[in-house]
């Protein structure tokens, strides 16, 4: 068919110039064609065909997906339907976990059977604390807990049954509750602190809280306050889809090995600066800044091209990030506990001079998720380090999901992108003795 006879149709009139050859290629919803349907226009017959030139996959959409809406002009953010603000005001973290993995809110009696099975696997296999003893003092949080996530594939061999969904649901469950118990280990391990066994009658947030802060008493229990405030920062960052680390966990998944080789991946992926390892740079920024005074140089830095403002700017929000304004709002209820962060100036500050100004304005770089989090994790007491491993956490709901999307879509196959080659073409090989 030719573009004029396409008429109104769903679909793309393409003319290539090259050989005026028309096609028409079907939009299949939204804005959205088929990449493999560039393939038919060639110039000759045995040509491979057109591809589209995508690097960082700014304008690719991997997937078709169920699980998380973003409207980043719009700054919406929603789990399965439900508004992001909602979810942290009424939900636990358990519950949108649930509710992410599985599709739908929990009944009562789901979410307390759930609770349970979580509750009662948080456990691991001693092997793993003689593991984490492996590591020098002063080991990256993130390295040891990457390392240690690794290391369970091999206590569960059968995980590598990925067809079977009861096998699959086992290991999303023992992920979900093994990786609170890694970290405080690997928070202990790094303070010379014995380890503190999880305790089944504690919140998911307060067990991750006496795991790592109880020390010299024999009950521990967190000011319910920061127990809340960890439970809602864990809900803001249960899943943002196809993101950099998400990506990694679907592409390692698409080879079709067990799960927890691919989530070291995604954490892997995760502990970059411009990636969920931003929160730590964010609380380095800030010290560094150390004062409200010197704010304007460092945003002039900025805006030369020196340097980014960490915390600032997001691939897909042009908009306020949703989670960043909870999070602001989190921040105050948890200095009411804590005292005020004395960086919250210097973030305020940062926050107030970068909206006013044309360099941030132009670009659509508004505060993320990043930007206020790791004050209150320092607030609460946590070192940089664990700013990572904060995210990482809940994050584990997201990769699993995503990654059992991933498994049961039948359009789905090992991940294998294309390349533009532009090296050399072929030529004689030079023996050593004769190279210059
Ligand atoms: N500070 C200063 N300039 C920035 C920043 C920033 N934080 N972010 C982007 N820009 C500029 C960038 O220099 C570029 O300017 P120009 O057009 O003049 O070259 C323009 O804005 C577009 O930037 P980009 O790098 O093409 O945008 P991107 O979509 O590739 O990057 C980002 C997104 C999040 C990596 C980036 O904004 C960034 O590096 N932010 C700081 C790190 C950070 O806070 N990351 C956490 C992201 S949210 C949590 C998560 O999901 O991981």
């Amino acid at each position: 068919m030719t573009a004029s006879e396409a008429g109104s149709k769903n679909s793309l009139s393409v003319r290539d110039n090259r050989t005026g050859k028309d096609y028409e290629l079907e939009i299949l919803e939204g804005d959205v064609i088929r990449a493999g349907d560039l393939r038919q226009i060639r110039v000759n017959a045995g040509d491979f065909g057109m591809m589209a030139y995508d690097p960082a996959f700014t304008n690719t959409a991997s997937t078709r997906s169920t699980i998380t809406e973003i409207d980043g002009e719009k700054g919406i953010l929603r789990y399965r339907g439900y508004p992001i603000e909602e979810l942290a005001e009424k939900s636990s973290f358990l519950e949108v976990a649930y509710l992410i993995l599985k599709g739908e809110l929990p009944t009562k009696d789901a979410l307390s059977q759930f609770v349970e099975d979580v509750t009662t696997h948080t456990y691991v296999h001693q092997n793993i604390t003689k593991l984490l003893s492996a590591f020098r003092y002063d080991a990256h949080a993130m390295g040891m807990m990457i390392s240690s996530v690794a290391g369970l594939s091999t206590f569960y061999p059968e995980a590598k049954d990925i067809g079977d969904p009861r096998t699959r649901w086992i290991q999303m469950v023992r992920l979900l509750a093994k990786m609170p118990t890694i970290a405080a280990f690997t928070y202990r391990h790094h303070r010379g602190l014995p380890y503190v066994f999880p305790e089944n009658e504690l919140s998911y947030t307060a067990n991750f809280l006496n795991m790592l802060f109880r020390i010299g008493v024999t009950q521990f229990r967190p000011n319910p306050v920061l127990e809340r405030a960890l439970d809602i920062l864990f809900i803001l960052h249960a899943d943002h889809e196809q993101n950099c680390s998400t990506t990694a966990m679907r592409v390692i998944g698409s080879s079709r090995g067990e799960p927890y080789s691919a989530l070291a991946g995604a954490m892997s992926a995760l502990w970059g600066p411009l990636h969920g390892g931003a929160n730590e740079a964010v609380l380095r920024m800030l010290t560094e800044i150390g004062d409200v005074k010197n704010v304007p140089s460092f945003i002039a830095s900025v805006k030369a091209g020196e340097r980014r403002l960490m915390g600032f700017g997001h691939r897909v929000y042009k908009a306020y990030d949703p989670r960043a304004n909870v999070i602001k709002r989190t921040a105050h209820e948890v200095f009411q506990v804590t005292g005020r962060n004395p960086l919250l100036d210097i973030a305020v500050e940062l926050e107030k001079i970068a909206l006013g100004e044309d360099y941030f304005v132009s670009r659509n770089l508004y505060p993320n998720v990043d930007f206020y989090s790791g004050l209150i994790y320092e607030a609460m007491g946590f070192p940089v380090e664990m700013f990572p491993v904060l995210f990482a956490i809940p994050r584990t709901v997201g990769w699993l999901a995503q990654w059992e999307e991933m498994l049961l879509d039948k359009e789905q196959k090992i991940a294998r992108p294309r390349q533009v080659y532009r090296g050399s073409p072929q030529r004689a090989y030079v023996p050593i003795g004769k190279r210059g």
